[in-house]
Parts: structure tokens; sequence; C-alpha cells
């Protein structure tokens, strides 16, 4: 076992690997806490890459002569590599004496010294390599085919999520990896901003991460603000002085630009480095090879930080919320409804704001609205960012349980249910309220950011993408609703879950009749609804030719 983190909530979401079906009951840790104790374990961090033949005790032994090592774990990436975390930050300057520097004789190297090593046998025949298969921590998760198999052989809906979450959820080991990614980004922005640091956001911190997802980074100037508080009491003022640009979006854009060009000549196994400086949120894209991730670099991100601490508080509050989330999103992407790339599609954002606005319209609600959540902010809650009042509790102890007792057999079904005849024509989600209100304007689907009240997080989304979505979850709570799992596991057919993550044929025309047999007036109507709305939209598309 991998020591580090106690009882903090990321260290109990990796428990559950274990113990899968269990209640957490004791995440105590803020959010805030949880990334300090993450930053820190990074930067005492060091990533080595080994030959495919080794003996991890020789290895081990040769670092331990820099100090004591904390952690480690081996895993594959383009070949083995090792990750240690070594008890203390001084043992990677004495490291970083002792080892060698590349010889120039193929290629020039740039003499930016790294905490990335690679360790070579110099004599690999003679070395005796241990008998014992070096155990290699798992980076992505399992195929969805092979999910599927697993999940047939489990005995209820619910214990089928738990396994999905289990599968997909990011690891103890994935996610020292992705604060290691950052903190060596943040080595380069140092070089010019020594105050400076770069902080995960998004899915690699909000605790809906899964395997595979890309790490959202932001270079974060923290002192900016003290500085500018620190001097008004005096007789006098004394302050830097600091170029001076028209607009916060042009220093933004001129430090990206800096940093993206040092990543790209100078930073070791950075490839595909791409700046977007014209974006609304300009950002630097590049792969970091040493770590395997795709990671997205931009600059002070206070807001994004909100939500994400945000998802975090929901994700920590109750087990039944990340089991929804990760199945909600493994089916859309499944279903095609997601997709990597940019485009019109829904994201696994506004998913994962659907499912907490589904999780608090519950009755009883699982979890507080936005409000709920402000109303216990204390003074040291209090945030303002860009005149939006962004404060909530982050002590998750003061926040009730919840009273509702549903299984995930049937919030599942009522998830497709409850989004298969929303009224998004006329109504938008406001998970600050909990309430449904109606649409500030007519993109097909509005969901209220939380904090930026006049942004609608899913803008990209189209009607036709809307559609697909409403279909795909009406076609699923059908499935859920007629399905006979006695019958079907006696057939050894996919039932439940794995049900829901085969792709539905496409002509499912006979399916659509039985489905009108078998279910509500209410539900019957607004699918007639969508067929008029979909006649709609290709006669328009029609026209348009
Ligand atoms: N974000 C936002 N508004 C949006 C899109 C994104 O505030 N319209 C913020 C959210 O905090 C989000 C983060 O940017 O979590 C990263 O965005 P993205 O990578 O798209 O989503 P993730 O939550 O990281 O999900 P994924 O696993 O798909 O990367
Ligand atoms: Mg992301």
């Amino acid at each position: 076992m991998i020591s580090g983190l106690g009882d903090g909530p990321l260290a109990c979401m990796q428990r559950g690997k274990q113990v899968p079906y269990a209640e957490v009951g004791t995440r105590k840790k803020t959010f805030a806490e949880v990334q300090t104790e993450r930053l820190n374990q990074a930067e005492r961090t060091v990533l080595i890459k080994c030959p495919s033949k080794l003996n991890q005790k020789k290895l081990l032994q040769y670092l331990a002569s820099h100090g004591n090592i904390k952690s480690h774990f081996f895993f594959e990436n383009r070949g083995i590599s090792a990750l240690v975390e070594f008890s203390e930050k001084s043992s990677i300057a004495s490291l970083q004496d002792a080892v060698g520097i590349p010889s120039a004789s193929e290629h020039h190297v740039v003499p930016f010294k790294s905490r990335l090593f690679t360790f070579t046998l110099k004599n690999p025949v003679s070395q005796h390599v241990e008998d014992t298969p070096l155990h290699l921590s798992p980076q992505c998760h399992i195929p969805v085919k092979d999910l599927i198999e697993k999940l047939c052989l489990a005995d209820s809906i619910s214990t089928q999520m738990y396994i999905l979450l289990n599968e997909y959820q990011l690891t103890e080991e994935n996610i020292k990896l992705r604060f290691l990614a950052c903190s060596l980004v943040r080595d380069f922005a140092r070089a010019y901003f020594p105050d400076s640091t770069v902080k995960p956001f998004g899915s690699s911190v909000n605790t809906f991460g899964k395997l595979g997802s890309d790490v959202d980074m932001f270079l974060d100037f923290c002192d900016t603000g003290k500085h500018a508080t620190k001097m008004k009491k005096g007789p006098f003022e004394m302050e830097y002085q600091m170029k001076r640009l028209p607009s916060e979006r042009l220093a933004t854009q001129r430090i990206l630009s800096v940093i993206g060009d040092c990543l790209d000549n100078f930073g070791p196994g950075c490839v595909n480095v791409q700046k977007i400086l014209n974006a609304r949120c300009p950002l630097v894209k590049f792969s970091h090879q040493p770590t395997g991730f795709q990671c997205d670099l931009s600059v002070s991100n206070s807001i994004a930080t909100r939500s994400s601490e945000l998802l975090y508080i929901y994700g920590c509050l109750d087990s039944r919320v990340r089991a929804l989330v990760f199945t909600v999103r493994c089916w859309a992407r499944v279903h095609g409804l997601t997709n990597s790339a940019p485009g019109t599609w829904i994201t696994n954002f506004s998913l994962t704001m659907m499912v907490m606005f589904f999780l608090q319209r519950r009755s009883p609600p699982i979890i507080p609205t936005l409000d709920q959540l402000k109303e216990l902010a204390d003074e040291k809650d209090k945030h303002i960012i860009g005149g939006y009042d962004c404060s909530f509790v982050s002590d998750l102890r003061k926040i009730k349980p919840t009273k509702n007792t549903e299984t995930l057999d049937v919030l599942l079904g009522e998830f497709f249910e409850y989004f298969g005849n929303f009224d998004f024509r006329k109504n938008s989600l406001n998970l600050r309220k909990g309430k449904e209100v109606n649409k500030p304007e007519s993109s097909p689907l509005y969901i209220w950011n939380p904090f930026e009240q006049d942004l609608n997080i899913s803008k990209n989304v189209n009607q036709p993408q809307l559609e697909k979505f409403i279909a795909m979850a009406r076609e699923s709570a059908w499935i859920l609703q007629k399905e006979d799992k006695t019958q079907q596991m006696i057939n050894k057919e996919p039932w439940g879950l794995a049900a829901l993550l085969i792709p539905f044929g496409k002509n499912n025309s006979s399916k659509m009749k039985n489905r009108m047999k078998g279910i509500g007036s209410e539900t019957i109507r607004s699918l007639l609804d969508s067929l008029k709305l979909n006649n709609a939209s290709s006669q328009q598309k029609a026209v348009g030719k």
C-alpha cells in the first residue's frame, strides 16, 4: 500500500478499489488540503525510465542512497518507468548532483536539468535480473468489451455501477502521475516567475476523473494578491515595477506563448505543443510523453477551480454520486453522445452537471443546491471572483448527509426517465437554485454556469445532438423498465447496465412502437413532440440545402 494521504477523500476514493461497495463515511479533508498535500508530494517526486529487464531492488537501493523513499511504483508507458517519491525534497538535489548528462554524439542536448531520468544497465548480460516479475500499475481502464463481461457476473445494477466505477476511476498512482506532470511544468514556469505554481483542475481533481482523461492545469501566480495588500498599512508605499499591458487577456496570451515555447524547445518529452491563444480561454495543448498525458495548460482559472471544488464536494458527499456520473459518462461515450474532440456534442462536464441537477431534484434531495452550500459558508470560504460570488462551504462535515435511500438501480432508470422527458425547449438547469427555470435564451441545452450566471456551460450543444441524447435516454429507460433479468441471465444475454453499454441497433422503429405501449401518456406525448421536433429539424436541413 502506498502511504501518503491518510484518510483523505482521494485516499478513501482509492481504497474503494479494495472495498468497492462500502459506503465511505469518514471523508474529512477539504479540497484545498488535498491539493496542497498532493502538490507537495509531487515536488518530492522523480520519474525514471527503466530498461525492460530491471533489477528493481538495485534501482531502489541506489536511489535510497540519496534519501528515504516514501513511495514508488512502476508503470508501462513507451517502456517501463518508475515514479519515486522521496521523503525529503533535498534528496532530489543530491540525485541530480550525482547523475550524468547524455553524450552529445548523435543529438545535441539542451542542458535543462529536470526530474526526469533514464536508468540503464552498463552490462545487462552480466547483471542479475530478479525472478519476481515487476508489478506494473495500470494507467488505463479495461476495454468496454471486457467491462461488459464483468458486469454480466454482478447481481444487481447497483453492483454493476460500482464495478464500472472501480475499473474507470483514477488510481492513487495515476493521481500522483497527474500532479507530477503539473509539477514538471511548474519547473519551467518558475524559471520566469519564481512565485508561480501549476495546479491541476477539472476531472483530475474533482473526483470524476477517469483513467485516460486529459490533465487540465493552470498557471497560478498565487502571491500577486498578497503583495497587492502588503504595503497598504505603512506611512509609505513601495511596489514592484511591472510591465503594463492593455488587457489581462493579452498578458495571459504572452505568458502562455513563452511557456509554450519553453516546453516545446526545452521540455524533455513535451511534444505536439499547440498554442491556442485566441480561444475564449487561451491555452497551450501538449503531449507529455514521460507521463503519457495529454495536457491543457491555461492561466489562473479561478472560477474553473471553484467548479472543480464544488464537484469534489458533491463527489465526496455520497457514494452514489460518483457511481452514477461514471455510468452516465460511459453510457454517453458508447453511444457517441460525447467525443474527445471539441464539437457540438455534450461534454463530460455538462453531463456531470446534469447528473448533479438530477440528484438535487430527488425527493429527498441526494445533494444540496449551491445556494444551500453558500449558506453554510463561513468567512474563510468567501470567494468573490471577477464580481461573482463563488462562496460555498469547504468543510464537508458541515453538510448534513441525505435521508434519501434510493438504490442506484432506481436512480439510473429515473435519470433516463427524467431527461428523456425534460422540457428542454422551455426549461434550463439551474444548480444554484436546484430548480428548472425558464431558458434565458434559445440554446437547445441550457445549463447555467453555477458561478458566472450569465454563461451557459452547454452552449456548444446543437439541436440534433440534444435530440440524440433524449432518444438514447428514452431507449435506455425503456430497456431498464422492460428487461427480465433472470431470463437474460439464463440466456447469457447482457442485462442491466451491460445491455445499456452495447450500441443500440440503428433501425429500432419496432422497438419504438413497443415502447409506446409500455409507458404512460405523459411520456408518449413528449415522445411524439420529439418526433415532431425531429421532423422539423430535418425539414429545416432540407430547406437549407
Ligand atoms: N469548464 C467550465 N466551463 C465549461 C467547460 C469547462 O467551467 N464550459 C471547467 C470545469 O471546471 C471543467 C474544467 O474546465 O471541469 C475542465 O474542462 P474539461 O476538460 O472539458 O472537463 P473535465 O471536467 O475535466 O472532464 P474530462 O474528463 O472530459 O476532461
Ligand atoms: Mg478535462
